[in-house]
């Protein structure tokens, strides 16, 4: 696969994977491509564990449920993201960003717009979605036939400090990497953060994974070769559309928009028909 049809391809994988594991080549391809990214003096911060074990992947799943679940009913999730949610495909198309989710079990689609608006929490547990998001977050994760943590060096990795800042980027480069060659192996790669964002799961992910005090979780990604044939989760949601390029990028200044034929310029990622239709 080339470069461009990698990140033409390259999306997020929220189904099941195939179950059979990621072969060895493929796995100390994936660290080694990993490890070519920038790093601040060529600090190198970043450290992966590859994990297989299968009672600890359903410990890491019953917590990441468990988390989505505690978020929801809390509605710290929907309090935190809602700006990002998107319920029609006018709405999805005209912002050019966030989530649109367009699956909907038929019972709760008419709720479904006020559920992410007012009264968070407790509608969200009366009509259960908390739950059904929960289990299918735990189930996704259980059923992963691998898992990558990322931890970074806390001497790098220092918030609020230029270190910090540096250690960010090079994680950022390290996870696009990742990203773009699982796409090249027909790998899908889906990021779990809930459970880093409640702090005592947190913790037990660090204590399961036996991470030092020198190195802090970072992120966390499941992993297995994709399975074209699935079904889609039950709520679910895509998030394909991006803005278009001129209105992301400014020429010379930041007042000044793109001036032709710059702006007009054929795309050599998506051809002559454009970015692909949303959704
Ligand atoms: C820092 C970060 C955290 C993310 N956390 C999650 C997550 O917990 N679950 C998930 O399904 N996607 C997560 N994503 C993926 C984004 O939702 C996704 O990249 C975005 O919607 C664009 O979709 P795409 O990756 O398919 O292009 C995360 C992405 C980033 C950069």
């Amino acid at each position: 696969m080339d470069l461009l049809e990698a990140i033409r391809k390259r999306k997020t994988t929220n189904t099941p994977f195939r179950p059979e594991r990621i072969s060895d080549e493929h796995k100390r391809l994936l660290i080694e491509a990993a490890s070519r990214a920038p790093s601040h003096f060529n600090s190198q911060p970043w450290r992966f564990i590859v994990i297989e074990d299968r009672e600890r992947i359903a410990q890491i799943a019953d917590i990441a449920g468990d988390s989505m679940k505690r978020l929801m009913d809390e509605g710290a999730f929907v309090a935190r993201y809602r700006r990002y949610f998107r319920f029609d495909a006018e709405e999805s198309m005209a912002t050019g960003s966030g989530i649109y989710v367009d699956n909907v079990p038929a019972a709760l689609r008419p709720m479904v717009r006020l559920v992410f608006s007012e009264q968070v929490g407790s509608l969200l547990s009366k009509f259960g979605a908390s739950t059904i998001l929960g289990n299918d977050q735990r189930k996704i994760v259980r059923s992963a036939p691998m898992l990558l943590a990322i931890a970074l060096d806390r001497q790098e990795y220092r918030p609020g400090e230029l270190s910090g800042l540096y250690a960010s980027i090079t994680l950022g480069a390290v996870i696009q990497t990742l990203w773009l060659v699982t796409t090249a192996l027909n790998i899908g790669m889906q990021f779990i953060s809930t459970p880093l964002e409640v702090a005592e799961n947190k913790a037990r992910i660090v204590a399961l994974l036996k991470i030092p005090e020198t190195h802090e979780l970072v992120a966390i990604f499941r992993m297995g070769y994709k399975d074209p044939s699935v079904a889609r989760n039950t709520i679910d949601w895509t998030s394909n559309q991006r803005k278009p390029f001129t209105e992301l990028a400014r020429y010379n200044d930041w007042e000044t928009p793109l001036p032709e034929p710059f702006a007009s310029a054929r795309s050599l990622l998506w051809g002559d028909g454009g970015a692909p239709a949303e959704p």
